[in-house]
């Protein structure tokens, strides 16, 4: 059997079938293209068609070749950690906006980090882009998943940011003395699960990825909604806050917002596509 014979039986999309098999054989995906007509061996047909099995059964692309791609890095990903998506690198970019037009140095939180995605990109941004803002900064991946946080330090090691980034297991904020914080200029990157239990059950592409990355309670605001109320025991200096949701919960996450920071301002911010994704709160405390 020939590549163009096991790619067009495996009713894959032809992109995706391509850059399976590419992984399988150790090679470029070009390769693949270019050599419709060369003979495999057996060992590779039967690894290709066990992997297009699992990917016809929802396993993500990313968890079968192990890595994805996140603001032009490359992540390593398993099945311990979400597969960071598109729509999460507009708030990188909204942080590193804040960031650059600060005087101080700052300290980042990666709520519910994953597989690093949002901390090992901002520090390595930063790092390229402002080395005195990035010197002056500290930075802190959280997550409640052991197994994740495997994850998250190997990408912190890949791009070279091993001693610069520090990883906790916390529920949420619970492991960091609150003392620690108080007078920090705050920037949190929250992308914590926000899904309800139905638009989980009834999303089959998200179904091999890990419950505890998906839903936040009855109406997927639950996290956001403890973290909130840590976060006003803290009271630091400064804070900017970037949550990740769905549209529809834009309008209730202000509401739990209004009602912790009564002086902060908050902002929705679209997508890409136009999709209410963020809601965002800064605030200074006047009182320091
Ligand atoms: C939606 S995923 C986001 C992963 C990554 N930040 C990204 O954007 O690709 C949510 C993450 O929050 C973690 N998580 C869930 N509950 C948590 C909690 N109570 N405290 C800290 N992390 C939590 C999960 O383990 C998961 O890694």
């Amino acid at each position: 059997m020939n590549i163009r014979e096991l790619i067009q039986e495996s009713k894959l999309p032809q992109a995706e079938a391509e850059t399976l098999l590419a992984f399988l054989m150790a090679k470029p995906r070009e390769f693949v293209i270019v050599r419709q007509t060369e003979k495999l061996s057996l060992s590779i047909i039967k690894q290709f068609k066990e992997a297009a099995r699992k990917r016809l059964a929802n396993w993500p692309l990313a968890y079968l070749i192990g890595h994805k791609e996140f603001y032009s890095l490359d992540f390593k990903v398993n099945k311990n950690v979400l597969v960071p998506r598109p729509e999460t690198e507009m708030l990188v970019e909204v942080i590193l906006k804040y960031a650059k037009r600060q005087k101080t140095g700052l300290d980042f939180l990666d709520i519910g980090t994953g597989s690093g995605a949002i901390i090992v990109t901002l520090a390595h941004e930063l790092k390229k882009e402002t080395s005195a803002l990035f010197d002056a900064s500290s930075f802190l991946g959280l997550d409640i998943s052991k197994p994740a946080l495997a994850v998250a330090r190997q990408n912190a090691k890949v791009n070279n940011l091993k001693e610069k980034i520090a990883f906790l297991e916390s529920n949420l904020l619970q492991n960091i003395p609150t003392k620690s914080l108080k007078n920090s200029h705050l920037v949190i990157a929250a992308n914590l699960p926000y899904l309800t239990p139905k638009q989980t059950k009834e999303e089959p592409s998200i179904s091999r990825e890990p419950e505890l990355a998906l839903t936040g309670g009855p109406d997927g605001l639950k996290y956001y909604r403890q973290l909130f109320k840590q976060l006003k025991k803290i009271n630091p200096s400064s804070l900017f806050l970037i949550c990740e949701i769905n549209p529809e919960q834009a309008g209730p996450i202000k509401l739990e917002a209004q009602k912790i920071w009564l002086s902060a301002r908050l902002k929705i911010i679209k997508d890409l596509s136009g999709r209410k994704r963020f809601l965002t709160v800064e605030r200074i405390n006047i009182h320091q």
